[in-house]
């Protein structure tokens, strides 16, 4: 009887690659071509010898998944569907305040999302707010977004809205670091606090200005709102390039890596080690601890590596997507807990001080911190995270 033998060939290898796909099985007794071990060289896709193990992970999504993690399930659990019929909400009005390269992009995505009826962008300087909003509106023809753009000097104009994004501010320029920039965007971010407290007293604010933590702090006490209604954005920031470092070194695809980012968003951030899974297995299944150490260092130094080489701005597009991770997590569209900074009450044994935690967050913010086990050497690092944190605020 013959055996038929599974041939790869270099069209495999290019499909393969194409897909984003960094690797291919080959099952045993299959035969890779010359070409196809060329191809795969040259495009730098992995040829495995299979049968590969394949925990039955992935079809939950990255916050489901986390939630594996955290809780300590199997690792055949699966994620519960939403409930059949569920829609996420879409909120009435969303401000954005800074249309610079991130908040240019956050109101891209929130309108191409459909995420609210309306969109206000707000900027200082003129027209640039007006032609964003011209340009979006234009683009609706395309996408069918029925989000409804408008921008403003004014940010007056920003008011009444469900929630207020703040990216105003400076951005670092090359050899600064995010506290470099402590001083002149504490004041910006006071005064538009006090604007936002008048003209928005209900909205949940999300701050993405730098240094976020400092600027989180300051917009909390500008504001007077609630800890539930005030936080920074950058833990999902910082896990999505944790995330991207691990699949790029481990050479597996994206939707395999289950990792997060907590604590600061500067040289003190904490990515956790001793929680992330590729394929729902520990990190050193996959990579030595030179790897892991590159992973984490890669992923700390992340932003500033962004601005050496543009020189004159900051990252814009990563920064935007991990935004409108956290307007997702407040309208229903995903599930699960998401790193976000708020000002912790005792939480992790931190007090008084904001500090990037897994959080499970609704329509008005915060919902609860979900205080996961993270090991000793982790809890160590966000304490003096908070030390350092605290120290800059000065409180
Ligand atoms: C970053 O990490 C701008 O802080 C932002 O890229």
């Amino acid at each position: 009887m013959s055996v038929s033998r599974r041939v790869i060939g270099s069209e495999q290898v290019e499909k393969a690659s194409r897909g984003g796909r960094r690797y291919i099985e080959v099952p045993p007794g299959g035969i890779v071509t010359v070409q196809a071990r060329e191809t795969a060289e040259r495009l730098d896709v992995a040829l495995r010898d299979g049968p590969l193990d394949r925990p039955q992970t992935p079809e939950t999504d990255g916050a489901a998944a986390l939630y594996r993690v955290l809780y300590r399930r199997s690792s055949k659990w699966m994620a519960p569907k939403p409930p059949a019929g569920r829609n996420p909400l879409r909120f009435r009005r969303i401000a954005i305040i800074g249309a610079g390269g991130v908040g240019g992009n956050i109101a891209h995505l929130a309108a191409a999302r459909d995420a609210a009826g309306e969109i206000v962008i707000v900027d200082v300087v003129p027209g640039l707010a007006e032609s964003i909003a011209l340009d979006l509106n234009h683009s609706s023809g395309a996408t069918r977004s029925k989000c409804a753009v408008s921008g403003s000097a004014d940010p007056s104009a920003s008011a009444d809205a469900d929630v207020v994004v703040v990216t105003a501010g400076r951005a670092r320029s090359p050899g600064m670091s995010r506290a470099d920039l402590l001083a002149v965007n504490r004041r910006t971010i006071r005064a538009l606090g006090e604007k936002i407290r008048a003209a928005s007293p209900g909205a949940v604010v999300i701050v993405v200005s730098n240094p976020l933590d400092e600027m989180t702090a300051e917009m909390l006490w500008a504001t007077e709102f609630p800890r539930e209604r005030v936080m920074g954005m950058a833990g999902t920031l910082d896990s999505a390039r944790f995330r991207a470092e691990l699949a790029h070194a481990a050479r597996v695809g994206i939707d395999e890596v289950e990792a997060m980012v907590i604590g600061s968003h500067g040289g003190e951030m904490t990515p956790l080690v001793s929680l992330a899974r590729i394929r729902g297995m520990p990190l050193d299944r996959f990579l030595d601890g030179e790897q892991i150490s590159g992973c984490v260092e890669r992923t700390i130094s992340a932003g500033a590596k962004v601005v050496e080489l543009r020189r004159t701005a900051s990252a814009s597009i990563a920064p935007a997507h991990a935004a409108l991770e956290l307007l997702d997590h407040m309208r229903g569209a995903r599930v699960g807990p998401v790193p976000a900074t708020v000002h912790l009450r005792g939480e992790f044994g931190i007090e008084g001080v904001p500090l990037g935690v897994p959080c499970l967050l609704g329509p008005k913010g915060l919902a609860e911190v979900a205080e996961l086990t993270i090991d000793a050497s982790e809890r160590a690092k966000l304490k003096s995270a908070s030390e350092a944190v605290r120290a800059r605020i000065g409180s």
